[in-house]
C-alpha cells in the first residue's frame, strides 16, 4: 500500500497532464486531424487514470486513516473535489469532445466543451499535485517526527508540540 500509493498518485497525475497538454498543443500547434486524434485518444487513457485516481484515494485513506496531521487534513479534503470533478466534468467533457471530433463538428459547441475541460483539467492538476507535494511532505515528516518545522507542515513553533505527527 505504502509502495503503491505514490506509485498511482504519479501516474495520475502524469495521465491528467498529459492530457491536458497534448490538448493545448494540438489546438495551438496542430491542425482539425491532430484535435480529432487527441480527442479520440483521451477515452482509451480514462482506463488508466480512473483506475490509478481511484486506488490513490483509496490506499490514502488506508495510509492516513488515523493521522490527524494537518497536512492529511487537507489530503483528505481534497480527495472529493478531485473525484467530483473528474467523474462529473472531466469524463462527461471527454466523451462529448470525442462525439463532436468524429463528425468533425469543431464548432462553438466544441470550444465551450473544450474551454470547460481545460479548466476542470487545469484544477485537477493543481489539486493532485499539491496532494503530491504534501505527500512527500509526510514522508519527510513521518521520518522525522519529533523534528517538525513550522513551515513544513503549516504550523507555527508554538503549536509544535500539541500538533506533532499522531501516527496510528
Ligand atoms: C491524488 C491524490 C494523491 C496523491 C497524488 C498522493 C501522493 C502521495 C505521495 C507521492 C506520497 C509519498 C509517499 C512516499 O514517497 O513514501 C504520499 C504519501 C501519503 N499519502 Fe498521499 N496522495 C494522494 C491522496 C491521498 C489521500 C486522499 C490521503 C488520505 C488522507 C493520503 C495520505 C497519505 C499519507 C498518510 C502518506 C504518508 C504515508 C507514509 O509515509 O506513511 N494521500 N501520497
Amino acid at each position: 500500500m505504502k509502495t503503491l500509493h505514490p506509485v498511482a498518485g504519479a501516474l495520475a497525475l502524469a495521465t491528467t497532464l498529459l492530457f491536458w497538454l497534448s490538448t493545448v498543443s494540438s489546438e495551438l500547434f496542430g491542425g482539425p486531424e491532430a484535435i480529432r486524434f487527441v480527442k479520440l485518444a483521451i477515452p482509451w487513457g480514462l482506463l488508466l487514470l480512473v483506475p490509478a485516481l481511484a486506488f490513490t484515494g483509496f490506499s490514502g485513506s488506508r495510509l492516513g486513516g488515523r493521522w490527524k496531521h494537518p497536512v492529511v487534513t487537507a489530503k483528505r479534503r481534497r480527495m472529493p473535489v478531485i473525484a467530483l470533478n473528474g467523474l462529473l466534468v472531466l469524463v462527461p467533457c471527454a466523451f462529448v469532445l470525442r462525439h463532436l471530433a468524429i463528425y468533425g463538428a469543431l464548432g462553438t459547441t466544441f470550444y465551450a466543451v473544450q474551454a470547460l475541460e481545460l479548466c476542470a483539467g487545469a484544477l485537477n492538476i493543481s489539486l493532485i499535485g499539491l496532494n503530491f507535494r504534501d505527500g512527500l511532505r509526510l514522508r519527510r515528516k513521518g521520518r522525522a517526527a519529533e523534528t517538525l518545522t513550522p513551515e513544513g507542515c503549516g504550523l507555527h513553533r508554538d503549536q509544535r508540540s500539541s500538533q506533532r505527527l499522531r501516527r496510528p
